[in-house]
């Protein structure tokens, strides 16, 4: 469309109510802008779009602008939009992590440094590690300091037992980042994204993988992409190289497993525990365990009246923790083969 037909199609959207007219013609000269360079003025107009104010800081909330793409067949949005308030002191890693998280916002801060120089920020991002080790967490507090609108492709959406449609889903949650701003979230990504050679898929996946594949190489939107995965052995080579940076979210160490007891149970009165005893305890335990853990022992407290936890709400809540463990690895393989055989394992 000419300028002149967007301009028009923007006013006529105006006049006659018509909202899906209007925020496509204004997602499409935003686009438009971008294309010719004019990235400050895209940027505010987005924001303006999105939150009704040029200012970076204003509430996001507004999503109703955009028009979020749904699934053709059942109706269902592809994408969820939240706002994350988040920050750094909520996540616990290993140095070397946050490092990496840490370099990947400064990128996206001072942008204009960096295109400055002819060189783009880091678009493309990997986390990888087991369940419950804060990957959706990160991505939560990337999108909170960079004061950014998260998107969380659902793929629960996006794979359609209809011929075709998978790849259609997927090229409509690309034709929708592509014209914003995002933090956008591909979370279990190999539910779509793993070995294109696996003998258990049938042809319909691998051309699902190929047009991901082919999407995030032709992606040249703003926003950051993070892939996030439980099964990074199950994604192919090819897949791995799209990613400019990838970030590892092992399970806590006793230390982490400390930090975490400590912002987990602040607000209570700890003094009869000892912490770090309690972190040794708690071996193999994710960030989600220590987090489940904290709460059921604090819920203990407050159900008898009090803000002190102790040994015996400890003693409770470690107990369900061993339990729940010992169910847990005798239900992983039938976690892992669950994209691979579409059957669930028998309990042993
Ligand atoms: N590294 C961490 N630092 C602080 N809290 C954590 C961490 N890991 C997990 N948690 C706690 O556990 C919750 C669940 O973590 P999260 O959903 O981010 O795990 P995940 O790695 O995305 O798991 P999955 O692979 O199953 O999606 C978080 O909301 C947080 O409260
Ligand atoms: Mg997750």
């Amino acid at each position: 469309m000419t300028n002149g037909d967007l301009l028009r199609q923007l006013f006529r959207g105006y006049a006659m109510h018509d909202d899906s007219a209007f925020r496509s013609a204004a997602s499409e000269l935003i686009q438009e802008e971008r294309i010719k360079n004019h990235r400050l003025l895209a940027d505010d107009l987005e924001r303006i779009l999105l939150n009704g104010t040029g200012h970076r800081n204003g509430k996001p909330n507004n999503v109703s602008h955009y028009e979020i793409p749904k699934d053709r067949e059942r109706g269902f949005p592809l994408l969820d939009i939240t706002e994350s308030p988040y920050d750094w002191d909520r996540l616990v890693l290993p140095e070397s992590s946050l490092g990496s998280l840490k370099q990947i916002v400064r990128e996206h801060r001072h942008k204009d440094l960096l295109v400055g120089g002819g060189i783009k920020p880091t678009q493309r991002v990997l986390f990888f590690g087991p369940p419950g080790c804060g990957k959706t967490l990160a991505a939560q507090v990337i999108a909170g300091v960079l004061s950014s609108p998260l998107a969380i492709v659902r793929f629960d959406a996006v794979v359609s037992s209809y011929l075709g449609e998978t790849a259609a889903n997927l090229r409509r949650v690309f034709d929708f980042i592509q014209r914003g701003r995002w933090v956008v979230l591909f979370d279990e990504f190999d539910a779509i994204g793993k070995d294109r050679d696996n003998v258990f898929e049938h042809g319909e996946l691998k051309r699902v993988v190929n047009t991901l594949l082919q999407l995030m190489d032709a992606f040249r939107g703003e926003s950051l992409l993070i892939a996030a995965t439980n099964h990074e052995k199950l994604l192919d080579k090819a897949v791995w190289r799209r990613f400019e940076t990838v970030v590892q979210f092992p399970a806590p160490s006793v230390q982490d497993r400390v930090l975490m007891l400590r912002q987990f149970l602040r607000g209570f009165d700890c003094s009869l525990l000892n912490i770090g005893a309690l972190a040794k305890q708690l071996a193999d335990a994710t960030g989600a365990d220590v987090e489940r853990f904290s709460i059921e022992a604090a819920r203990l407290a407050l159900l008898d009246g009090r803000t002190q936890i102790n040994k015996g709400d400890v003693r409770t809540s470690l107990d369900s923790y061993l339990e729940r463990r010992t169910i847990s690895r005798n239900l992983t393989p039938a976690k892992t083969n669950r994209h691979t055989t579409g059957k669930r394992r028998q309990v042993d």
